[in-house]
Formats: C-alpha cells, sequence, structure tokens
C-alpha cells in the first residue's frame, strides 16, 4: 500500500522538475491517479485516524488542484507565445462596385430624368427573338454581322447567347401598349476575335422610345441630352448613316477618341415589321431604338486605349478606375 508521504515527495520532485501539467493531472488526479489510490486506503486506515488522514488527503489533492489551475493559464499563454493568434489578416481595401456597373447606374439615372424605365431580357435567348422577330430572317446577310455563340437546347429550340440587347424590345412591346420609354442594359456575346476595341462578352444598353409623335428630331434631343450629362462637356458626335433590318432609316453613333472616330452606339427608327412583331399594329404608333457600348463608352471616359484591359481582372488598372467619380 502506498503512503502519502511517499506521494507527496514525488509530487513535489514533479513540480521541481517541471512536469507536463497534462502529465501531472493524469498521474495524480485521474480516475487511476495516486489520489484516488490513496482514498482507496481509507478503509485501512484506523478509525481514529480515518479523519485526520483524510483531511490531509484532501488538502493534497486542493494543492495539485490549485497547482494546475495556476499553471495551465501560463502554459496555455506560452503555447500561445509560440503560436501567436494574428488580428484577422483582412486587407482594409474590400473592394466595389466594377466601373461597368457603375457606369450603368449612371446611364441609368440619366435616362430616368428623361422618363425613361428600366427593363431585363434572358442572356440564353430564342433565335426567334434575337434574330427573326428583329426583321432578320435565317438567309438574312446580316446574321453574319453577329457572330453567334449557340447553345444546345435539348427542347429543340435554336438557343443562343444574345448577340445584342435589342430582342428585349421584342419582349417589351409583347406586355406592354405604348407609349413606351425604356432602356435595357445587360451582357451580350459575340464569337469573333478580340482586338483594342473589340471583345467577346460585353455590355450594352438597348433605349426604345415609341409614341404618336416620336421622330429623328426626338431621338437627337435625347441622344444629345444623354451625352451633356454623362460627360458634363461638349464632345465631339456623328451620326453615320447604316443598316440595321430592324430600324429604318439606320445610324451609327460615332464619338471623337483622342485621334480617332469610336463607334458608340447603333440607331435608329423602329421598322415598321418590328412594330408589327412587337403585336404594335396601330399605325399612329412611332418611334426609335438604340444600342450603347458600354464598354466602348467607359474607354472614352476613363480614356482606357484598350478595351480587353476593363475585364482583365488586374487589379493595379481596376483600383484606378476605382477612384474615378462619376
Ligand atoms: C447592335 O448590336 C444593334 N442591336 C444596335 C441597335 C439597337 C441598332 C437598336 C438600332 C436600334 P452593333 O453590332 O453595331 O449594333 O453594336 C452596338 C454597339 O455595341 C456598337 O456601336 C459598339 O459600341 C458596341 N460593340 C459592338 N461590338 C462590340 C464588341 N465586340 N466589343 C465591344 N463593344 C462592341
Amino acid at each position: 500500500m502506498i503512503s502519502i508521504e511517499e506521494v507527496i515527495k514525488e509530487y513535489k520532485s514533479d513540480i521541481k522538475n517541471s512536469l507536463d501539467i497534462d502529465k501531472l493531472e493524469n498521474k495524480y488526479l485521474s480516475r487511476k491517479g495516486y489520489i484516488s489510490e490513496l482514498f482507496k486506503n481509507l478503509k485501512d486506515i484506523p478509525a481514529g485516524k480515518k479523519s485526520v488522514y483524510g483531511q490531509q488527503l484532501n488538502d493534497f489533492k486542493h494543492e495539485i488542484e490549485d497547482y494546475i489551475k495556476q499553471n495551465i493559464t501560463q502554459e496555455s499563454q506560452s503555447k500561445l507565445e509560440i503560436y501567436p493568434v494574428h488580428p484577422l489578416d483582412i486587407q482594409s481595401n474590400i473592394g466595389g462596385l466594377s466601373p461597368i456597373s457603375r457606369l450603368i447606374f449612371k446611364i441609368q439615372d440619366i435616362f430616368e430624368q428623361l422618363g425613361f424605365s428600366v427593363a431585363v431580357g434572358p442572356e440564353l435567348e430564342s433565335e426567334k427573338y434575337n434574330f427573326d422577330l428583329l426583321n432578320i430572317p435565317e438567309s438574312h446577310p446580316a446574321r453574319d454581322v453577329w457572330d453567334t455563340i449557340w447553345v444546345q437546347n435539348p427542347a429543340g429550340v435554336k438557343s443562343l447567347l444574345r448577340t445584342h440587347t435589342s430582342p428585349v424590345q421584342i419582349h417589351y412591346m409583347e406586355n406592354n401598349k405604348p407609349p413606351i420609354r425604356i432602356i435595357a442594359p445587360g451582357k451580350v456575346y459575340r464569337y469573333e476575335a478580340t482586338d483594342s476595341t473589340h471583345e467577346t462578352v460585353f455590355h450594352q444598353v438597348e433605349g426604345l422610345f415609341l409614341d404618336d409623335k416620336a421622330s429623328i428630331a426626338t431621338f437627337k434631343g435625347v441622344i444629345n441630352y444623354f451625352f451633356k450629362e454623362l460627360f458634363q462637356q461638349d464632345i465631339k458626335m456623328r451620326l453615320r448613316p447604316s443598316y440595321f433590318p430592324f430600324t429604318e432609316p439606320s445610324f451609327e453613333i460615332d464619338i471623337w477618341l483622342q485621334d480617332k472616330w469610336l463607334e458608340i452606339a447603333g440607331a435608329g427608327m423602329v421598322s415598321r415589321k418590328v412594330l408589327e412583331n412587337g403585336g404594335i399594329t396601330d399605325h399612329n404608333i412611332q418611334g426609335f431604338a438604340f444600342g450603347l457600348g458600354i464598354e466602348r463608352l467607359a474607354m472614352i471616359l476613363y480614356g482606357i486605349d484598350d478595351i480587353r484591359l476593363i475585364h482583365s481582372a488586374d487589379i493595379r488598372f481596376i483600383s484606378q478606375l476605382g477612384k474615378i467619380q462619376l
């Protein structure tokens, strides 16, 4: 039978040798440790000495517990020093809206001043809405202008990633009666080689204005107001005669960028055929539509000479743009 004096002696030596706290706890206080062994001895202690022995054992047990309590904090503290807990390593630069999103919001603000509201349409379109209803049948050479990313559709509908935002015109006409004043911002996709002014994925803002008085003069007034508000200065703009199957007459809008004209938008008076395809049969209703290239506008606003930089995800480039106030 092990005596309490022997265990106390061993304990003092363990402390002197700084026995690891976990080991100490295990050795003395666990179910099979010395203290519980010593408590088992109680039954063999003569009756008259039981209470003294019990008291001595309890005192010893509390001494060990106190020691462990004190040293556990010191030990874990020193572990913390070995594995210091750093404050969360989060960069203070937490990011923000992309310059393209900010530009779209700005464009929305300006058109809302003119009574336009914002409409949306799907990026995954059917051939019918992207082409046919816009007066571009399958055999039409104009289809080649919009190099298309086709998407396999198990339902048998010919699907594609919309090549322009113009299909929103048809969706909107089908569901709303004139007068109509909407803009429809969104992503468009083209299967074409990139260069300094062409991307495969870019953004357009479609505009549609239909009522019984809208004319080319109205169109020029709206577009002039828009550019003046956006650039807050006079910019050189020209309307160039063009061709789109869904407008008659059609124009390109060009803006002077540093040393050359940059094509910013396609536009025109909505053709009668397209109005009918959208369910508008009243011949008093007429109007204009346009499709602005957002990255091209960003190039002019921010002085960017290569469109590919905009979606390059290069943080050095993007953070420069983040500082520009619109
Ligand atoms: C269209 O997409 C017509 N839907 C625009 C339109 C709408 C005409 C309503 C008439 C009425 P276009 O393919 O020209 O047209 O594109 C319109 C604008 O998108 C261009 O002026 C240009 O600013 C921009 N754009 C065209 N292709 C690219 C490209 N690959 N990368 C970046 N921007 C482009």
